[in-house]
């Protein structure tokens, strides 16, 4: 199978990994200067490269589209890869953000093709993919999607209703809020706020979720006595939760803070490490 990979920033080349790994020609094309330098150093000289976007996708069997997260940006790259691209192969975008209706707009030939395949960082170790379909996109093409995302050993998820942020990242936004005004107020440091959740109740959610999770916290009486018993204290605590606004003062704060909490750490220590953790963590489900 041959999948185009449209921009190969810190999401295509993590997804151009993943599909080199499991077999599938890559043609890859971004139009930044070195880009394909950059791309081969990191996953290696079967990467197939081309500057032109419209011949990356012309005889590909799946595109993923990781261009800037602007919609006008979007819209653009989107009439391209429409016009070029075969009409019956979806065209997913990794977006974060935009709704799959919108992008959809960018591609006004066969706009029933294109959706949200929305990965987490990096997509060639995080299994979640969130496929949103937008109001005009086909059975056909969420079939499609879905199936190839399960091809290539991830785990999607299709959304029910195409919200911003789809569903993971609503969830953490939630998080940062709260995690944000406590550094804001100074009651909590980045380094604190991490520790809380590493050590806490991120290894929990790894393992069953947050409301699974929470289920086992009842003894006997499961979800339905935490509810009970822990219920009212969890809701009295939702009115006193911050929201925050990303001063620059905040944002120094935070930028400052988490340059102390990694220490001597640079960016590649980081990232084995992380990579280290989620590879154990998804080896140790494999025995599960
Ligand atoms: N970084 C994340 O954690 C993350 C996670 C999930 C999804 N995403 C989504 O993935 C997409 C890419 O994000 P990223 O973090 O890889 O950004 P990035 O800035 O690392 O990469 C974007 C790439 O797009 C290239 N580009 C610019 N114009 C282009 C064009 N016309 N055609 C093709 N490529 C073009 C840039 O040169 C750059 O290499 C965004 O839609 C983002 O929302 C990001």
């Amino acid at each position: 199978m041959k999948v185009a990979v449209v921009g190969t920033g810190v999401i295509g080349a993590s997804w151009a990994t993943l599909f080199l790994a499991h077999g599938h020609d890559v043609v890859a094309t971004d139009p930044a200067p070195g880009a394909e330098e950059r791309l081969v150093a990191a996953v290696g000289d079967r990467v197939a490269f081309t500057d032109d976007p419209a011949a990356a996708v012309a005889d590909a069997d799946f595109v993923q589209e990781n261009g800037p997260e602007r919609l006008e940006v979007k819209h653009e790259l989107l009439a391209v890869l429409d016009a070029a691209t075969r009409p019956e192969v979806v065209i997913a975008s990794s977006s974060s953000m935009l709704r799959p209706t919108d992008l959809a707009r960018g591609a006004p030939r066969h706009p029933e093709r294109v959706l949200v395949g929305h990965p987490f960082n990096p997509p060639h170790l995080v299994p979640l993919v969130e496929v949103v379909p937008g109001e005009g996109t086909s059975t056909g093409a969420v079939d499609a999607a879905m199936a190839f995302y399960r091809s290539v050993g991830r785990t999607p998820l299709l959304l029910r209703a195409e919200l911003p942020g789809h569903l993971a990242n609503r969830l953490q936004a939630a998080l940062w809020r709260e995690a944000y005004s406590l550094v804001a107020r100074g009651v909590a440091t980045v380094a604190d706020v991490d520790t809380a959740i590493t050590e806490g109740p991120g290894l929990r959610w790894a393992a069953l979720g947050p409301i699974t999770g929470q289920h086992l916290s009842g003894g006997a009486g499961g979800l339905a006595h935490v509810l009970e018993h822990l219920g009212p204290g969890t809701e009295a605590l939702w009115d006193d939760l911050g929201t925050v606004t990303m001063t620059p003062e905040l944002a120094d704060r935070l930028v400052t803070q988490v340059h102390d909490a990694v220490g001597d750490a640079d960016a590649s220590d980081l990232l084995a490490r992380r990579d280290a953790v989620i590879t154990a963590a998804l080896d140790a489900r494999r025995f599960r």
